[in-house]
């Protein structure tokens, strides 16, 4: 139980107070979960979210933009989230959003999605791009 709790406290903290110390794995395996994500940086993710997708993304659940809000992402089926009008592209990709399929969508999203709108070209440099995965799955 306490480990739940830790994983409530610490997920949920503003990006700034997210402890670099404490293993995601611990977090994960904690949980339960398949420890995916290992040994990522989720204070990066943040900064780098803050900076690349923030603009047009929120992480507060109902909450859509120029993009729709990424809250709880993993293990969603993409362009599913209600209340945003999303492209055919995204809607019948049949893709379900996970550590493998962010990577990869977020390295060119108009190669792994053709057709998508979204107006982004990707994310380049390969440690942002993991520390970006890392913060959305475990957000
Ligand atoms: C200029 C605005 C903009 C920026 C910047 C942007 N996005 Fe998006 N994003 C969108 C739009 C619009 C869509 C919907 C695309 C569609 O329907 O084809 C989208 C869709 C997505 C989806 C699919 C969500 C779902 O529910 O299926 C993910 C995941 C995503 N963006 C992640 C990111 C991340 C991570 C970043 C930063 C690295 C980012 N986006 C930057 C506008 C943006």
């Amino acid at each position: 139980m306490s480990g739940t709790v830790l994983h409530v406290e610490h997920v949920h903290l503003p990006c700034a107070r997210r402890s670099r110390d404490l293993g995601l794995t611990l977090v994960l395996a904690t949980l339960g979960l398949p420890a995916v994500a290992v040994e990522c940086d989720a204070n990066l993710g943040a900064e780098a979210f803050a900076s690349k997708c923030a603009a047009c993304h929120s992480l507060e659940a109902g909450q859509h933009m120029t993009g729709p809000s990424l809250h709880e992402l993993a293990g969603r089926r993409a362009g599913t989230v209600s209340g945003f009008n999303f492209s055919a592209a995204m809607s019948e990709s049949g893709i379900v959003w996970s550590s493998t399929s962010l990577e990869a969508f977020l390295t060119s999203p108009q190669t792994y999605v053709r057709g998508t709108v979204m107006p982004f070209g990707g994310v380049k440099n390969a440690t942002e791009r993991a520390a970006i995965v890392c913060y959305l799955v475990t957000s």
